[in-house]
């Protein structure tokens, strides 16, 4: 049988200080799965945007991208978070391989909306490369890069929202299940508190009234995506000791949204 894909997308600021993380994914690894991780890098952009005195700004969780802040978001999240982070898993025992979307032209992108600048919307996934390096049994560690497509500024790249990077790669490679691990315990409902479990309809009520917000609108929506071909997906505390470990033993944790 064909070992089982796993999309893992870990936040910005997921990880905890004594991260578990990376141990977690490289005994997921040994155990005979594959993880496919898809990372973001929200906060570690924002302080390098900082030191270099480029302003930043969000609309509904989405960075505002422009020319001046495009270098820095590629350089941080390319560069820095995806070679610290495979350098991690190897240092860890695992085997790993790191990647934007504009190696092996994975992910062809659009300008999404021209008031947020050099922001993405995935128009295709090109899987070739990943199927190539899943074969050979890497966990692939993915930057949320893509390469604009259009006639005009065609290679580009672009900045693209991690989550909605994590739901396209996850489907493209037929991935069995969806974790997502980020810096709070789970989604937030009207009363503060964590859902356990929330049907694609309630998601999209909570979305409409505000109560889902910021990062979590692109997160929820992911996850909505994905159970349109996985029975569920889970977002849930990264920074919690043993979370994705837990999560894949079918522990209830977090946020189960299908
Ligand atoms: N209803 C809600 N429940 C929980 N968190 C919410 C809710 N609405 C908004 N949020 C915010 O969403 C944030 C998570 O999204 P955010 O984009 O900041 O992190 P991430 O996606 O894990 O990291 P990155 O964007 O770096 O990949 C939370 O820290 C919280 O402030
Ligand atoms: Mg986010």
């Amino acid at each position: 049988m064909s070992k089982q894909r796993v999309l893992i997308k870990i936040g910005g600021n997921a990880l905890g200080r004594d991260d578990t993380t990376v141990a977690d994914l490289v005994s997921l690894q040994k155990q005979g799965y594959l993880p496919v991780v898809v990372h973001g890098g929200g906060k570690t952009i924002t302080e390098w945007l900082e030191r270099m005195d480029v302003p930043t700004r969000f609309v509904e969780g989405l960075r505002v991208t422009d020319a001046g802040s495009i270098d820095v978001v590629v350089a941080v999240l390319a560069g820095l978070m995806n070679k610290r982070l495979v350098a991690e898993i190897n240092a860890a025992g695992g085997r790993a391989v790191g990647l934007c979307g504009a190696d092996g032209g994975m992910l062809r992108a659009r300008v999404k909306d021209p008031e947020l600048g050099l922001v993405g919307a995935i128009s295709s996934v090109d899987a070739a490369l990943l199927e190539t390096l899943l074969g050979d049994g890497y966990i692939l560690v993915i930057a949320p890069i893509g390469v604009l497509h259009d006639s005009q500024g065609a290679g580009t790249l672009l900045n693209i929202n991690a989550d909605s990077v994590a739901a396209e790669i996850g489907a493209a490679v037929g991935a069995s299940q969806f974790v997502f691990l980020t810096d709070v315990p789970g989604v937030r409902g009207r009363d503060g508190e964590i859902v356990p479990e929330l049907s694609a309809e309630e998601a999209r009520g909570l979305i409409a009234e505000g109560v889902i917000a910021g990062g979590m609108i692109p997160k929820v929506e992911a996850c909505l995506e994905a159970v349109q071909r996985v029975p569920l997906a889970v977002i849930l505390d990264g920074r919690r000791p043993h979370a994705l470990r837990d999560c894949m033993a079918g522990q209830q944790v977090g946020t189960r949204i299908g």
